[in-house]
């Protein structure tokens, strides 16, 4: 096999890559560096406005197509529309998802469908649609799921919908890397901690939060039990992103790598 020097080695010019919920957030973070190392990204979200905003503060080849992750024909839609655009699609970042705090005593069926279709049946339709074409297109490809460190162990108590989901996402990835492999489609995961992007701001509410029969859950603080002692950086799972979709991970698949500054550890 032979050494690849370190700058083509990160080189994604003439790659086309989607990243899901890229509008904001951890998201906004992989999109940026995705760019920069000099593939096409399509930024599939549901807020239009934002994504509008985002591409055209850009210096870096982005499209946004109007997405949500949930529906089955917005993302048959995403898949036509990125390779009308661009021709092919090489790496696919599944990243959107939401966190909404749920006590199991106040869940209700609406609360569960939203969480399991974004988180979960989102992250299936887009790697179902989207392998497709990489298949199709026969020169292989980059699947990057984002889990959270809930996929491996809970955060706090809320999340148990989420936690569910993401343990799902984590079972998903590994399977699909054994089926995609043939076609030299990697599979990964990224799972990373508490992260600073508008999900996470939205979610420290000073209240504690009521439960049936009063008993509160807390929100716990960001930072307690961070080893590094602060919260991680949307850039910071943007790097680990661009090395999944990058030659530097010639040799992974059905990985998840832990980006949590230490959490774990306690
Ligand atoms: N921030 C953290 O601390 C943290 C920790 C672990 C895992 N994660 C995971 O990282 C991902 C991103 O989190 P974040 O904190 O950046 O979130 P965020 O809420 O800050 O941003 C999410 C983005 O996804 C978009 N989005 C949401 N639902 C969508 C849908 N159905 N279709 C298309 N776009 C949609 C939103 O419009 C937004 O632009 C999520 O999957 C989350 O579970 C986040």
């Amino acid at each position: 096999m032979s050494i690849i020097s370190l700058e083509n080695l990160l080189n994604l010019s003439g790659k086309t890559a989607i990243v899901t919920g890229g509008a904001a957030g951890i998201g906004l973070g992989i999109v940026n560096r995705l760019a920069e190392a000099g593939a096409n990204v399509v930024i599939a979200d549901y807020d239009k406005k934002e994504a509008g905003v985002v591409v055209k503060n850009s210096r870096f080849n982005l499209k946004a197509i109007n997405t949500d992750v949930s529906s089955e024909e917005g993302v048959k839609n995403l898949v036509e529309e990125t390779v009308a655009s661009f021709g092919t699609i090489d790496i696919l970042v599944n990243n959107a998802g939401i966190f909404p705090i749920v006590p199991l005593s106040m869940l209700t069926s609406q609360d569960f469908e939203k969480i399991i279709n974004i988180n979960l049946r989102g992250v299936i339709l887009c790697a179902k649609y989207v392998s497709e074409q990489m298949i199709k297109q026969g020169r292989g490809g980059r699947i990057i799921n984002i889990t959270s460190i809930d996929a491996l162990h809970p955060s706090m108590a809320g999340l148990a919908i989420y936690d569910a989901s993401k343990h799902g996402v984590w079972g998903f990835t590994k399977n699909i890397a054994l089926e995609l492999a043939p076609h030299k489609i990697w599979v990964n995961a990224i799972a990373p901690g508490g992260i600073n992007t508008p999900g996470t701001r939205k979610m420290q509410v000073p209240a504690p939060v009521k439960t049936k029969g009063d008993i509160s859950i807390s929100i716990a603080d960001p930072m307690s039990g961070v080893p590094m002692g602060r919260m991680g950086e949307p850039d910071e799972i943007g790097k680990v992103a661009l090395f999944l979709a990058s030659d530097m991970a010639s040799y992974m698949t059905g990985s998840q790598v832990v980006v949590d500054g230490g959490f774990l550890l306690k």
